[in-house]
């Protein structure tokens, strides 16, 4: 069984991971907009990377006998004014992400729930990677600025992402 404050913050993590997957979309269908079609790609497989947290926390709660309960997801933002504002908008998205899962830890050890803990290990983890992504790609770009030939080459490498093997 899981605590009731327990599984509300699930459920809120659930709608977070589902609005995190809408958004790499948007911001997907902006690139593709500004015939960035590999910054894309890579985004949408963000998207469903977002898509998998969200069913990993989902499988868990249903496993511990909680009731998942899908809420509203917000609309995305659809326009960005340049590519560096995207990834600007990701890395605080991100951190934003870590600061949600944290909370959840810290409610799990005060709780003593420990079931919780160490299944959002995982996650804690996944966030220091996310937010590096995040932080990498957007120190790239700035770095290429409105040097059009360096754009291109970024977004040839950013195409060839593989999507990930995991299981959610
Ligand atoms: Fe599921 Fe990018 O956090």
């Amino acid at each position: 069984m899981l605590k009731s404050n327990i599984e509300k913050a699930l459920n809120e993590q659930i709608n977070k991971e589902l609005f995190s997957s809408y958004l790499y979309l948007s911001m997907g269908n902006y690139f593709e907009s500004i015939n960035l079609s590999g910054f894309a790609g890579w985004m949408r497989l963000q998207s469903q990377e977002e898509y998998q947290h969200a069913m990993k926390i989902l499988n868990y709660v249903n496993q511990k006998g909680g009731r998942v309960v899908l809420q509203q997801i917000a609309d995305p933002k659809i326009d960005w004014e340049s590519v560096v504002s995207v990834f600007e908008d990701t890395y605080e998205h991100e951190k934003m992400i870590s600061g949600s899962i944290n909370d959840i830890v810290d409610l799990s050890l005060g709780e003593k729930d420990y079931a919780t803990h160490t299944f959002l290990q995982w996650f804690v983890n996944e966030q220091v990677e996310e937010e590096a992504t995040a932080l990498k790609i957007l120190e790239d770009v700035k770095m290429i600025g409105d040097y059009k030939a360096g754009l291109f080459m970024m977004d040839r490498e950013l195409g060839q992402r593989a999507p990930e093997t995991e299981e959610a």
